[in-house]
């Protein structure tokens, strides 16, 4: 983390998880447990349908909610798709973009998700942007190379002042939902490398106000030590980010001052 270049953001990504009721159930008992005052940013993305619930629910307690995807296009015959604008109008601030569920079921392509981005800045939606290597292509040694051209894609075209708007979320595929965390050092590394990349691309001032999360099963026994690293600014989290007082606890390893 530096909070001195840009925020610390915790953000849950509840998946398809949680019915409008269990929003509201989840929202009192995190309004319970929540610190009031917070260094970092807390936002919790939820489903579509959810998300006139959530906003009603998370009002007060300075937690933004955020929604899992959007379509490119503005408005149209697109059955079953949701825009960039019907979600801002809502009150959404973020929206994840790039998930690597969405990539392996629901075909979305760096291409798609360029689209996705640029749709977004231009509602004016902070763009949770995902990227991040398989098992096979980390085996393989692509790592780096395979992380720079995704963030390249996703940011074709986005100019200097739009980039500080997006977060990036390194999320290696082999460690999300499978209790298999990336090491710190492993972590970090790659974030480092994600800032290297928008650097060459933005120049350095650019570079340091933008936001790099970790994802991939982070929770509390083990985000003290991912969020020491430098440039880890936060976490996308899924499974802890169901239960209000794991949640917590990963928003209070965050909070340290
Ligand atoms: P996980 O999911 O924390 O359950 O591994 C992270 C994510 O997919 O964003």
């Amino acid at each position: 983390m530096n909070r001195r270049y840009r925020k610390t953001i915790i953000a849950g990504n509840w998946k398809m998880n949680k019915t409008a009721t269990e929003t509201k159930k989840f929202a009192e008992q995190l309004k319970a447990v929540l610190p009031k005052a917070k260094w970092c940013d807390v936002v919790v993305c939820v489903p579509a349908v959810n998300i006139q619930a959530a906003v009603k629910a998370f009002r007060d307690m300075r937690v933004s909610v955020g929604a899992e995807n959007l379509f490119y296009e503005k408005s149209g015959a697109y059955t079953g798709e949701v825009s960039a604008d019907m979600l801002k109008d809502l009150g959404v601030k973020y929206v994840i973009i790039g998930h690597s569920e969405r990539r392996q079921y629901f075909g979305e392509t760096d291409v798609s998700v360029n689209k996705k981005v640029h749709a977004a800045l231009e509602a004016g939606l902070h763009p949770i942007i995902c990227v991040g290597e398989t098992l096979e292509q980390r085996e393989m040694g692509i790592t780096m190379e395979l992380i720079a051209l995704q963030v390249k894609a996703a940011l074709c075209g986005v100019g200097a002042e739009k980039v500080r708007k997006c977060v990036i979320a390194y999320e290696p595929v082999w460690a999300i939902g499978t209790g298999k965390t990336a090491t710190a050092a492993q972590a970090g590394e790659v974030c480092t490398w994600i800032r290297t990349t928008i650097r060459r691309l933005y120049g350095a001032r650019v570079a340091r106000s933008v936001t790099i999360q970790y994802g991939g099963s982070m929770k509390p026994s083990n985000a003290v030590e991912l969020l020491a690293q430098p440039d880890v600014d936060g976490g996308l989290i899924g499974g802890a980010a169901l239960k209000a007082d794991e949640f917590t606890a990963i928003v209070n390893a965050a909070n340290q001052d």
